[in-house]
């Protein structure tokens, strides 16, 4: 079972390789499946690569991947344990936000599945573009970071998803960095999982 999952996840990252179902295929450099364990309890889910990305085909290895995962370790959070993704696997020309239909193709083709193989016990949301995909009403992330929320937008799996800010954003203001920062802090202490896991 383990061996297909992992063989299925395996596959789906070389279809994302690949991937020429929206424009961005054609301006990107290397596409981006997302990285992790198999039985990660939590998936990650951040907006696009960036240029680092796009470089490396690795999620997260850039200025603000390294603040991120900085910042995990801080929390007690051990970043090799996590599955880390993004809404959408390749990079927007000049890093603009993905377009609904780019996010719609993507997550559809890939997240869905993605989230269904790992099986995590929470999904993280790195941002409002991220939150504002997989939930079904609007985030207002000053006001919702650190929170739990379970209307979910992409599929019936009802998993809770947790809120925080995109590590790019909280390195551009100090007070989002320290609500962030308490955000991980609140996520580690493992509370949640008394009402979700
Ligand atoms: N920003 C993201 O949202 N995702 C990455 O993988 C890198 C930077």
């Amino acid at each position: 079972m383990a061996d297909e999952r992992a063989q299925a996840l395996q596959q789906l990252a070389g279809q994302v390789r690949i991937c020429l179902e929206c424009r961005l295929g054609a301006t990107r450099g290397v596409a981006v499946p997302g990285e992790g364990p198999l039985d990660a309890e939590l998936l990650w889910v951040g907006e696009a690569p960036g240029a680092a990305e796009d470089a490396a085909g690795l999620p997260f290895v850039g200025a603000s991947g390294r603040f991120l995962r900085h910042e995990m370790h801080e929390a007690g959070l051990d970043p090799a344990a996590m599955y880390i993704t993004n809404i959408v696997k390749c990079r927007t020309p000049g890093n603009r936000r993905p377009r609904v239909d780019e996010i719609a193709i993507c997550t559809g083709l890939y997240l869905v599945r993605q989230m269904a193989l790992v099986a995590p016990k929470a999904v993280v949301a790195l941002g409002a573009t991220a939150a504002g995909a997989l939930l079904a009403d609007t985030v207002k992330m000053t006001q919702e970071h650190g929170a739990w929320r379970q209307d979910y937008n992409l599929t019936a799996q009802g998993l809770p998803v947790f809120i925080t800010y995109h590590p790019a954003a909280a390195l551009r203001s100090e007070r989002w960095r320290a609500e962030l920062h308490a955000d991980l802090q609140a996520l580690a202490d493992g509370r949640w999982r008394m009402a979700y896991g």
